[in-house]
């Protein structure tokens, strides 16, 4: 049988990962004929005629029926993802920002046209955590939806709390490891993480959640306090991502760093791995693991994907969320909190009910705050010094608390 074309864009960390896997297999229904790159001088360790510098010699060879897009570069990866679905091919993507900023309009130009986009490599890694929301869960009520999404922040944590490592370090390790984003901001400022709790959320809740709306807080600024506290109380610190219904129509969405203890299954995901617990009503809580980034991981998802829509697969899209639920900005929670000066707990209405660093220059204090007090803090200055530290045990009780009540919200473990 003759094999399907197929033109990769991108052959960087996850480019070249796919590559290797599709070089390895025997008997596919697919072959590379193209790869698109944008660097014509830089060295490459196959022949040039592989290679094409412009987008459109690809468009223009009718031969080529799918697309495998990874480059790194949002602009240009809409434009690409765009044309293809004009041209009726059938696309897999890997990139999170660009899906994440545009899902609504690209699933609006994929309904209108012959094309087919599926995007299981921009989430988690190798978790196919899009195909489990599409195909095991279709039917089943998510009440929430929280984990580490991040690999390369997850990596960084566990260095420095596991083995003492300094910030940079980690960091600069993760990029060593393929692990973080070319601009490692995204990672360590969350904002990774949130592009990819948007497209979760399109496939776990129905709904079209925006970044705008998710409260964010990355781990730039973890400091000393933080991370003593850790070591001393047994807690790991995790950047967890979380969505959970509190009431109808209304919902909790952060990225955040958190202290979780030993009890807890976001405990023992460590180094690049991430962790997703879904919270469904027939199947109570699932914890699905894997590693969430790097070259073969990401590679065997956007593999996985070529496959799948080789066999004519496609997600099925609904919106769930008609009236249009809205962040549950009066919603209060515990944390940690580490500043230098008072205002910063004026600014939040922070109800303090522990100080853990009396007597000294900066302030470490645990205490209440309001969802709503959070979002408009983040636009301060005095934001980018401040390190903020969730509670979770306290807000899994709380969220218990609230499901014994009005049985809308099970705890997440
Ligand atoms: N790394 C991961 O673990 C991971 C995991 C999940 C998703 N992703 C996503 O996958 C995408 C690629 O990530 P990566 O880590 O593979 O990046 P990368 O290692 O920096 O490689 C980027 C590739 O994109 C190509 N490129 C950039 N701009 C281009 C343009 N305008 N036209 C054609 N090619 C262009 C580059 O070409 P040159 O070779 O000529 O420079 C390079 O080959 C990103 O959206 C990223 O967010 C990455």
């Amino acid at each position: 049988m003759k094999k399907k074309k197929i033109a990769l864009f991108g052959f960087g960390c996850v480019g070249q990962g796919l590559y290797d896997i599709i070089q390895q297999q025997n008997d596919l229904p697919f072959e590379i004929s193209k790869i698109c790159v944008k660097d014509p001088n830089k060295t490459r360790n196959l022949p040039g005629s592989v290679f094409t510098y412009d987008k459109h010699e690809i468009f223009n060879d009718n031969d080529i029926e799918i697309i495998a897009e990874a480059i790194s570069d949002d602009d240009e990866a809409l434009e690409i993802v765009k044309l293809a679905l004009k041209h009726g091919k059938k696309v897999v993507s890997a990139s999170k920002k660009m899906l994440a900023d545009n899902l609504a309009d690209l699933i609006e130009l994929e309904s209108k046209s012959s094309g087919v986009l599926i995007y299981e490599a921009s989430v988690c890694g190798s978790i196919p955590i899009l195909r489990t929301l599409q195909d095991y869960y279709q039917r089943s009520s998510i009440d929430g939806i929280s984990g580490i999404l991040n690999g390369s922040s997850n990596y960084i944590l566990s260095k420095i709390i596991d083995e003492d490592c300094s910030y940079t370090t980690a960091l600069r390790e993760a990029r060593e490891l393929g692990f973080a984003e070319t601009d490692p901001t995204l990672d360590v400022g969350g904002f990774d993480a949130s592009n990819k709790l948007c497209i979760i959320a399109r496939h776990g809740f129905h709904m079209p959640l925006k970044t705008k709306e998710i409260f964010q807080f990355g781990i730039r600024h973890i400091s000393e306090h933080e991370i003593a506290f850790a070591q001393k109380k047994g807690y790991k610190i995790k950047q967890v991502a979380i969505l959970q219904k509190t009431k109808p129509n209304r919902y909790l969405a952060m990225v955040i760093p958190a202290f979780v203890d030993g009890h807890h299954p976001l405990y023992k995901i460590d180094n690049e791995y991430n962790g997703v617990i879904l919270q469904s009503e027939f199947m109570g809580d699932q914890l699905l693991t894997g590693k969430g980034a790097g070259s073969h991981p990401t590679g065997w998802a956007m593999f996985s994907d070529l496959l799948a829509i080789t066999n004519g697969y496609r997600y099925n899209y609904y919106n769930n969320d008609p009236a249009g639920s809205l962040p549950d900005t009066d919603f209060a929670f515990n944390i940690y909190l580490k500043c230098t000066s008072d205002m910063v707990m004026i600014a939040l209405d922070f109800k303090l009910l522990e100080d853990l660093s009396p007597g000294t220059a900066y302030r470490f204090v645990y205490g209440s705050v309001k969802l709503k007090d959070l979002l408009k803090f983040r636009s301060s200055e005095n934001f980018k010094t401040t390190f903020i530290t969730l509670d979770l045990r306290y807000l899994l009780n709380k969220l218990s608390g609230i499901n014994e009540k009005k049985g809308i919200v099970k705890a997440m473990v």
